[in-house]
């Protein structure tokens, strides 16, 4: 069976439209582990906008079992990792504009600044994984700087519509995913991932682990919605 990542991004976002406290994503380590989850995912991004500094501090002290951390290629950012250690990084693409990690890294472009990262995350003993997009150049640059995993990005397969294109991105993130396999990286794959769509790329044998958030998070508000209120409503009466 493949291990689940919870991304919890998805409920500092929440904390921080208010500016309070309260949802806090530390809350839900305990209660995502309980439920089988076989780690947390979270992603420091530089302008902060939902997992703050403390968030990691004290999700890596409560989680027992695995905290990995996405974050850019970033030095100020890659010097707070290294004190925190988390179990894995995943070296992201990161846009100030943008609403969520929009495409892979581009290893082939970027193969020196990559590589020169992964080798200071290596020095503090971090395993680094590369976000990529299903693209067998991408594999291959991401063997060469010498990663030890890589994320397939499943956005485009979640976005697509109809069997036929479909099948086109689940061949595309399957032949990646067995050249990655070949290379001896460990593969995971992950964004925009949800209840319907996900059937298929789990037939993908060497996808080992789904890193997921949006649904997970979005399907708690509804699933935990009624037994809110009625808690309210019994404080009220
Ligand atoms: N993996 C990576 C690298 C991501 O950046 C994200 C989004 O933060 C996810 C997985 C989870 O995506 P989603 O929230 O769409 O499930």
């Amino acid at each position: 069976m493949a291990r689940l990542g919870v991304n919890v991004d998805h409920i500092a976002t929440l904390r921080q439209a208010r500016g309070g406290h309260e949802p806090d994503p530390l809350m839900a380590a305990p209660l995502v582990e309980l439920a089988g989850a076989d780690g947390l995912v979270i992603h420091l991004r530089e302008d902060r906008r939902h997992i703050q500094d403390r968030d990691f501090i004290l999700l890596k002290e409560i989680v027992s079992t695995h905290l990995n951390l996405e974050m850019a290629a970033d030095e100020a950012v890659a010097k707070i990792a290294l004190g925190i250690k988390p179990d894995l990084i995943t070296l992201v693409p990161e846009r100030r504009q943008e609403l969520t990690t929009e495409g892979g890294l581009d290893v082939v472009e970027q193969k020196d600044r990559i590589a020169s990262m992964i080798r200071l995350l290596h020095d503090g003993g971090i395993p680094v994984s590369l976000f990529i997009d299903p693209d067998l150049q991408q594999v291959r640059a991401a063997r060469k700087v010498e990663a030890d995993s890589i994320e397939l990005h499943t956005g485009r397969y979640a976005n697509t519509r109809g069997l036929k294109d479909q099948d086109t991105e689940i061949e595309g993130l399957s032949q990646a995913a067995k050249l990655a396999s070949k290379l001896d990286l460990k593969v995971s794959a992950g964004h925009g991932l949800n209840y319907h769509n996900i059937q298929r790329v789990t037939q993908i044998q060497e996808i080992k682990e789904f890193n997921i958030g949006h649904s997970i998070i979005s399907r708690a508000v509804f699933i935990g919605l009624e037994r809110a209120v009625r808690e309210m409503k019994a404080l009220l009466s």
